[in-house]
């Protein structure tokens, strides 16, 4: 992985990454997505129009949206969307989005649903990303949200052992590695009311992310575990990961899925009109690409 730099904030830059293979293939993660799942299904609608996939990656979770009409995978990474394009297959049903979140491309109020999950913790402004997302939603729409958790078990141990410097208390967010940061609840609860999103529900996921647990008690009885716990989070949440349900409030656009899925992330214009390799902004004039069924809105053509 490397770092991006344009005028946004820095960007992780997936490209080309082994994230499926080296960080999910047979490396003891099982509990980690089982759990994830469970934490979804019990925030998402199951049914619905348009669910925008935010940093969608190789496409670990889109099963879990199949009662949407239409699945958004949207990734900075172009290399990660095509492993999820290879499974998932081209069509109307998927669309694919290479593109930035501090400057989405996709058009006020199209979407009714919206998740983002394992990304946060790359953003360094996280209203600004927060507030893009807000504009693509339709009122009411629920975007489910997870946030690696500043104030978990093990760092408020360490903390108290004087093994770690930084206070798992404080709510500013801990940059531990460059672009890997680490967040307190009420911050991200600030910063989502902030955003136009009301919190619904908290669930507190991956208490038991430990190597020792992992290799001696059976995946299944950690699963179940986990599972019983994760309501626990409405009212308090030292787990490592937490999931939350935000319902968009608040002024809006209108429902618009019919109207234009696009905007041009240059100037905002949603006349964008399509050529066979191309989208081109007749607001600006800047040139989209279109590569085997995935629309790069990354940079724009020269
Ligand atoms: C840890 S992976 C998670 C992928 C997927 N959500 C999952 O849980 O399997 C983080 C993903 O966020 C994407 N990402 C990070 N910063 C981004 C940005 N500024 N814009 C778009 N995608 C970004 C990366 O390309 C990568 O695919």
């Amino acid at each position: 992985m490397s770092i991006s730099q344009s005028h946004t904030p820095e960007v992780m830059n997936y490209e080309g990454s082994g994230y499926k293979k080296d960080f999910w293939e047979g490396k003891g993660r099982d509990y980690e997505d089982r759990v994830e799942r469970i934490a979804i299904q019990r925030l998402i609608p199951p049914t619905g129009k348009r669910l925008l996939e935010l940093g969608a990656g190789f496409g670990r979770l889109t099963d879990l949206y199949d009662g949407y009409e239409q699945v958004i995978l949207l990734d900075y990474s172009h290399s990660l969307l095509q492993d999820a394009q290879a499974r998932l297959g081209k069509g109307e049903r998927y669309i694919y989005v290479a593109a930035n979140l501090y400057q989405l491309p996709i058009a006020d109020g199209v979407c009714d649903a919206a998740t983002l999950i394992r990304v946060i913790h790359h953003i360094s402004d996280v209203p600004a990303v927060l507030k893009q997302i807000r504009s693509a939603l339709t009122p009411n729409a629920v975007f489910v949200l997870e946030f690696a958790n500043k104030r978990n078990f093990k760092a408020i141990l360490r903390y108290l052992l004087r093994r770690q410097s930084w206070n798992p208390f404080s709510s500013e967010p801990i940059e531990f590695v460059k672009l890997n940061f680490d967040f307190h609840p009420h911050f991200m609860a600030d910063a989502l009311g902030g955003a136009g999103f009301a919190t619904k529900r908290r669930l507190a996921v991956s208490y038991f992310r430990l190597g020792i647990l992992k290799r001696f008690v059976p995946t299944s009885v950690l699963v179940a575990l986990d599972k019983w716990l994760q309501p626990t989070g409405g009212v308090m949440a030292y787990s490592p990961s937490v999931f939350t349900k935000n319902v968009a409030v608040g002024s809006s656009p209108v429902r618009n899925f019919d109207g234009p899925l696009f905007k041009c992330p240059a100037c905002g214009s949603t006349a964008l009109m399509k050529q066979e390799d191309r989208l081109t902004c007749g607001g600006c004039g800047a040139q989209w690409a279109v590569r085997d069924g995935i629309y790069d809105f990354r940079e724009p053509l020269k």
